[in-house]
């Protein structure tokens, strides 16, 4: 008997957090995708294009097609409530919720200039550096507006 209504009661519990559960694993997901997958491809191809790493095409193609995977996805991971104003981890700005279409047009931007890259890569070293500018570009176009850094 009590266990049921212990049951009951977890029950009920899980569904009010529920919502709150939901918008703290788009959050936790749409930074990962950043950090792991974005952040990590970014930084090799950094490497690459200025030969701290020795240039390798295939290498270079493949950092720029798995940031290229990321764009559609990310824009869609912004559930309200978990803007930086909102959520202490958060440094997503409230910007993003006012202007959508900005938004996922900065992320068009990474999608059109990753795709370049990932085919200058196979040109060679300076034809990829030449157009990973344009992808560091990308990554600082959204941040200036739509990204708050906090520490
Ligand atoms: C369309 C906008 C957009 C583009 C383009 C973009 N970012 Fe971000 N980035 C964000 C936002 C927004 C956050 C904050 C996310 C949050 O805290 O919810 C972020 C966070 C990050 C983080 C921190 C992740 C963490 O650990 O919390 C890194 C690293 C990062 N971006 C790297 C990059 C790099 C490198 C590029 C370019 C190759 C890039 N970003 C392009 C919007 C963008």
């Amino acid at each position: 008997m009590r266990s049921v209504v212990k049951m009951t009661l977890l029950a009920a519990a899980l569904a009010m957090s529920a919502p709150a559960v939901m918008a703290q694993d788009a959050l936790k997901e749409r930074q990962t995708m950043m950090k792991e997958i974005v952040g990590k491809n970014a930084k090799l191809g950094n490497q690459l294009a200025k030969g701290e790493v020795p240039y390798d095409g295939t290498q270079a193609a493949n950092a720029m097609t798995a940031i290229n995977g990321v764009p559609d996805k990310f824009v869609k991971l912004f559930p309200a409530g978990t803007d930086s104003d909102s959520v202490a981890k958060s440094e997503a700005s409230p910007k993003i919720w006012t202007d959508m279409a900005g938004f996922v047009a900065a992320a068009d931007k990474l999608k059109v200039a990753s795709a370049a890259a990932a085919e200058a890569a196979k040109q060679g070293q300076a034809e990829f550096a030449t157009a990973f500018g344009n992808v560091f570009k990308a990554c600082k176009g959204c941040h200036d507006a739509y990204r708050v850094e906090k520490d």
